[in-house]
């Protein structure tokens, strides 16, 4: 794991577009899953300025949904799948055909736990995988006490995933269970980018860089991947030992 710690939101944004554009050079047909959230939206608004006037090509590229409000439309601003389309495959032009996303509408589930599993081996994995960090320390919605064994799974969220999620929303909402790309497919990934930022971040990003690695608190498990970066700000570093 590398971490780069920047002066500010924007520095970490700009590295972290950065990023996604050199892996879309270096591999015209990449995978990307690219998590929603408050924490990469200056990410995508940065890699859209570029791909507008640089022209960098993600026409053949493939996007994979991290994760998901079980129960929760596409038309609801709130879910991941609209978030995705507003901040991501409409200004960077994705076509419908390279967009793999759960359908948590599903009367089947597991059904489509399974066939989000099978599109990622089909695609021969994920290159490259951006994630925040939720306040409980969750990757994706791979929630505290989760195995790191699972691909795709579906799970009850806890209370400060369902209190701290109401932000996404406009008025109160009932969020209950989550589905969500694994452990299994994060220490997979050929890449992984973590962000982070503001001082409400601080002590999360503290526990989860000098804790023991845990299922207790997933985010430990970037420490664990073999080809991982946490960028984060100034502010979200403020708790760490070493970065004083
Ligand atoms: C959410 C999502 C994650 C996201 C994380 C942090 O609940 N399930 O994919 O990365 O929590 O969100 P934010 O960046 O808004 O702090």
């Amino acid at each position: 794991m590398k971490l780069e710690i920047f002066d500010n939101y924007e520095g970490l944004s700009l590295r972290a577009a950065k990023e996604i554009i050199g892996a879309i050079q270096r591999k015209p047909s990449a995978v990307f899953c690219l998590a929603t959230g408050d924490s990469p939206k200056r990410t995508y608004e940065l890699l859209t300025n570029e791909v507008t006037q640089s022209g960098v090509d993600f026409s053949k590229a493939h996007f994979i949904g991290l994760d998901e409000w079980v129960g929760i439309p596409p038309s609801n601003p709130g879910s991941c799948h609209y978030y995705l389309d507003t901040n991501v495959f409409r200004p960077l032009g994705i076509s419908a055909a390279r967009i793999h996303l759960f359908d948590a509408l599903s009367k089947d589930l597991p059904n489509e736990c399974q066939s989000m599993d099978e599109t990622i081996r089909r695609l021969g994995g994920i290159d490259l995988m951006l994630v925040g960090i939720g306040m409980n320390g969750h990757v994706g919605f791979n929630e505290p006490g989760v195995s790191p064994n699972l691909y795709s799974h579906v799970i009850h969220l806890d209370e400060m995933t369902q209190n701290v999620g109401q932000k996404y929303f406009n008025g109160a909402v009932v969020l209950k269970q989550g589905i969500t790309l694994g452990l299994k497919h994060f220490l997979e990934t050929k890449l992984v980018l973590l962000v982070a930022n503001g001082e409400k971040k601080a002590a999360i990003i503290k526990r989860s860089l000098e804790e023991n690695i845990s299922e207790n608190l997933p985010a430990t498990f970037i420490r664990k991947h073999a080809n991982s970066k946490v960028f984060i700000d100034s502010a979200a570093a403020s708790k760490l030992i070493k970065a004083r």
